[in-house]
């Protein structure tokens, strides 16, 4: 990409240079590049698409600044090279607002491998070259696709065949619960593991799709899978391969009555307690062919779970990182205890050399005591204990398949001989969502915050948000979901992942409405708190807001319309007022009924403008009707005149009605006060807050222009703050404010109060869209330079390219570099502090003196002055400003 820009750039400077096409120069002022970014369903040459009309986006790059795109052409064929479209030729066609194109050609086949390439004409019409081909491949559309049986028996399964012919294409589809290995002629299929994601089984299976050509010969072929309990707490297997030959005929491999099973060498297995994995009962060679399988068992046909089988249209849990332990210390005869230096989620690679027999266990931990063993008070009924036993047979690594853990420190006991810091290495297991995300600034405390945040939220990423990764929780939480929801977009590419926890929240519903705290329902009670079934439209909401997903809206829309009316079939006098947690784990109580009446409002809200989007003019009426009588009903019942607070005065009770405007005009002023007192003075601007009141604080301080009180918060380093826990060793965020390590309710993992990094993005790096707009079509940049901060950066992969912004200052200089998509426009807003004199430029170029606005600067549209400082109208491009004054 980067080459084919400078190659054209060059062909443009010599053209300039040598007089070539000077009098002609439109011809070779250089178009757009190629599409980059090509994606299908938000996912890279995904395989098993499974809707019928798949959406497709891509990003354009773009020499010259306030570029974008105003038309585009699709092909897409069932040949690599085709030159045509044979399933689509889209013709050149104008896009709407969505960043997303809906397919639009023949009738997609269930099974098939499909290609597609893109071009897109910018706005002085040039045309760019071809992206490069991309490819999606269908899953099986319906159920009488899958032509085997659901099997069940021990936890290992196998079957030969022979393959008579040259194959030229073989997909896999295979649904293993509770977890699967897929094995073919003695490797293991793909990089997955503890797939699939875990469902509501009896409403919906997650099928996984392989490319197995590369695996299949000609002749003998073994297929194995090894199956653990996971969230199921059974074994069952689904498994079917598509074949086809290069004659063009075609075979399918199908579990069924004929294949075998035998228990394996892992001899116990469970997401809480660990894995047990006895070596001794490895059998080489049983996932190869040729293998003598006569003294197996052969496999039962059952039902199967109920759900109904779909794609895992998602990111896979993967090991995405290998840790190197810090130290290895002896606290006592034979214990070895291991420090990765990060708390994370995952398990241990052991390397061990000793006699048959010799069990070796591992044990995990968040904690230490001050005598060097671990502290495992934390865990509660979890074990998070591993156990190997060797073969024997010289050097042995080992890792577990089916369990994971939440922790920091390892303890090894029974290891025969005296291990080393390398005997240990830390594996990185979560559900393998891209980062998108960067921040930093020139304060080491706020990086800090930023690490530990990121740390926290990958780690709770296993195919659903988890509230924690260590103890014998690890559930669906919707209220921890809901409110790190924005901070996650910031910092990963969540939309494949929510799309998927939506329909989790959908699988849920009940005939009258209602959903659970946590999703898959295992923990908590339904109906949801309302502070926690939020979750779904609030998730869908911000699905729309960060992707532009319309879709999203529409799939959701009845499902979210039926939560709202079952809330209000739980309405007393306008509120709704049950409640089990409220503002959790907060230090300051804020009453739950005035938490729950405000999500009730929030959702009303969420719905209306869902409705709107969606053109449902009258369910708007309905839903902003019934909202505003909330309001009303909301002001009245919790506003104290006397006190000008809400509720009980809380910093949670005076932040919420500020942030959603459910407070009247004429009180906000005096509502912030009280709020404003309370940090300042009474907490010695430290929160109260818990879970809810955190996540829209730093909101509301920001819209009352007390970003330097926020940035006091934010860096506090005494309890309660998140500056607390780094300086109490933190490596991600704790579950309480408080320091805690016994037995009780204490998480040293959980990313529920991590909302404060959509902060760190809007407010120190900038990055905002401009109220109203999606999908970062209009973008905000609006750094809030607070107190000594110096510099900060962010950057933000968004579905149309790079939005990024950093700025540092002296006292009387601002730089500023920032960077908008093709296709986007851009406010940014430099302040002007207390400087005189003021001149801007852009590039070294002047854009502002003391005579005004200058044009002529490619790209910047307008500059108007404002009492804060200025506001330059960018398109897109890369633009570095510098305001100097005196
Ligand atoms: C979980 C929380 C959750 C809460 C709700 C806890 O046990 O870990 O994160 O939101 O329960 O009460």
């Amino acid at each position: 990409m980067i080459s084919s820009f400078r190659f054209r750039f060059l062909v443009l400077a010599v053209s300039v240079v040598f007089g070539l096409g000077l009098a002609n120069q439109s011809e070779v002022a250089p178009g757009p590049d190629a599409p980059v970014e090509l994606r299908c369903e938000y996912l890279r040459n995904p395989l098993g698409v499974d809707v019928p009309k798949p959406r497709f986006s891509w990003v354009l790059e773009h020499i010259s600044r306030g570029q974008a795109q105003t038309a585009f052409e699709i092909l897409v064929s069932t040949q690599v090279r085709a030159e045509k479209g044979d399933m689509w030729e889209s013709g050149r066609v104008e896009p709407r607002e969505s960043p997303q194109v809906v397919y639009a050609g023949k009738p997609l086949e269930s099974g098939r491998a499909y290609y597609w390439k893109v071009r897109c004409w910018d706005q002085d019409g040039r045309v760019s070259p071809w992206s490069q081909v991309a490819r999606f491949d269908t899953g099986l559309y319906s159920r009488s696709d899958w032509k085997g049986s659901w099997v069940s028996g021990k936890n290992q399964v196998r079957k030969e065949f022979t393959v008579e012919k040259k194959i030229s294409r073989a997909r896999a589809y295979i649904c293993g619960l509770g977890y699967y290995e897929l094995r073919l002629n003695g490797r293991k299929v793909g990089r997955n593991v503890l797939d699939p994601g875990w469902t509501t089984y009896d409403k919906r299976v997650l099928y996984v799709t392989y490319d197995v050509t590369e695996y299949l010969r000609q002749g003998a072929n073994a297929v194995a899978v090894m199956l653990g309990q996971g969230w199921y707490k059974s074994t069952v297997l689904l498994l079917q391969m598509n074949i086809e030959f290069e004659d063009g005929q075609k075979s399918e491999i199908v579990a069924d009555s004929s294949w075998k099973t035998m228990s394996g060498p892992v001899i116990e297995d469970s997401i809480y307690n660990g894995e047990t994995y006895d070596a001794r009962l490895e059998t080489s060679g049983w996932d190869r062919p040729g293998y003598d399988d006569a003294g197996w068992s052969s496999v039962s046909v059952v039902a199967g779970p109920e759900g109904e089988l779909c794609s895992q249209m998602m990111p896979p849990i993967r090991v995405v990182d290998t840790i190197v332990s810090l130290n290895m210390t002896n606290p006592t005869a034979g214990v070895y205890v291991f420090d990765l230096g990060q708390n994370s989620s995952g398990w241990a690679q052991l390397r061990v050399r000793g006699p048959r027999g010799a069990a070796v266990k591992l044990r995990f931990a968040e904690l230490l005591y001050d005598n060097g063993m671990i502290n495992r008070e934390n865990l509660r009924g979890a074990r998070a204990e591993d156990v190997y036993i060797l073969k024997g047979e010289g050097e042995e690594v080992w890792e577990p398949r089916f369990t994971y853990h939440g922790f920091r420190y390892v303890e090894l006991t029974g290891f025969p001989g005296v291990p080393t810091v390398n005997t240990i290495r830390g594996r990185v297991v979560h559900s393998a969502v891209e980062p998108t995300g960067s921040f930093s600034c020139s304060k080491p405390i706020l990086n800090s915050l930023q690490r530990i945040i990121v740390w926290g939220q990958k780690s709770n990423f296993h195919s659903v948000p988890t509230d924690c990764c260590q103890r014998d929780e690890r559930m669906g939480w919707m209220g921890d979901a809901q409110g790190t929801a924005e901070e996650a977009m910031f910092n990963f590419d969540m939309a494949a992942f929510y799309t998927n926890f939506l329909r989790d929240i959908r699988d849920v519903q009940d005939e009258a409405g209602s959903i659970t705290d946590t999703v898959p329902h295992i923990w908590g009670s339904r109906p949801a708190d309302p502070a926690w079934g939020t979750a779904y439209p609030l998730i869908c909401w911000y699905m729309y807001q960060y992707y532009g997903d319309r879709r999203i809206l529409e799939e959701h829309y009845e499902g979210v319309k039926k939560y709202v009316e079952f809330l209000r079939s739980r309405e007393e006098n306008g509120l709704v007022k049950f409640s089990y947690y409220g503002d959790w784990v907060a230090v300051e109580r804020t009453p739950g009924s005035f938490v729950s009446s405000f999500y009730y409002f929030y959702d009303l809200k969420v719905l209306a403008d869902m409705a709107k989007v969606l053109g449902k003019e009258e369910d708007v009426k309905k839903y902003s009707a019934i909202a505003d009588a909330v309001k009303t009903a909301f002001h009245k019942e919790y506003f104290d005149p006397k006190t000008q607070s809400y509720a009980n005065g809380t910093q949670t009770a005076n932040t919420l009605p500020l942030f959603l405007g459910l407070a009247p005009q004429p009180v906000r002023g005096a509502v912030w006060g009280r709020l404003f007192d309370n940090i300042v003075y009474k907490n010695n601007s430290h929160l109260t807050t818990g879970i809810i009141g955190t996540k829209y604080i730093m909101e509301v301080l920001t819209a009352m222009n007390a970003s330097d009180l926020a940035y006091d918060i934010a860096t506090q380093t005494t309890y309660p703050s998140w500056g607390y826990m780094i300086e109490n060793g933190a490596t991600t965020l704790w579950e309480l404010w408080q320091l805690r390590q016994g037995p009780s309710m204490n998480s040293h993992n959980h990313p529920m109060f991590g909302s404060v990094g959509a902060w760190l993005y809007k407010a120190l790096a900038g990055i905002n869209m401009v109220p109203g707009s999606v999908g970062f079509e209009k973008v905000r940049i609006a750094p809030q330079m607070v107190r000594d901060v110096r510099y900060a950066a962010g950057s933000v992969r968004t579905l149309r390219g790079m939005v990024s912004c950093s700025w540092a200052r002296d006292e009387q200089t601002i730089k500023l570099d920032v960077s908008i998509p093709v296709g986007s426009q851009a406010e940014i807003m430099i302040p002007r502090f207390n400087l005189r004199n003021i001149v801007i430029r852009e590039g070294g170029q002047v854009l502002w003196d003391g005579q005004g606005f200058h044009s002529g600067v490619e790209g910047v549209n307008k500059v108007e002055q404002s009492t804060a400082g200025f506001e330059v109208r960018v398109g897109s491009g890369r633009y570095v400003f510098e305001l100097t004054g005196q």
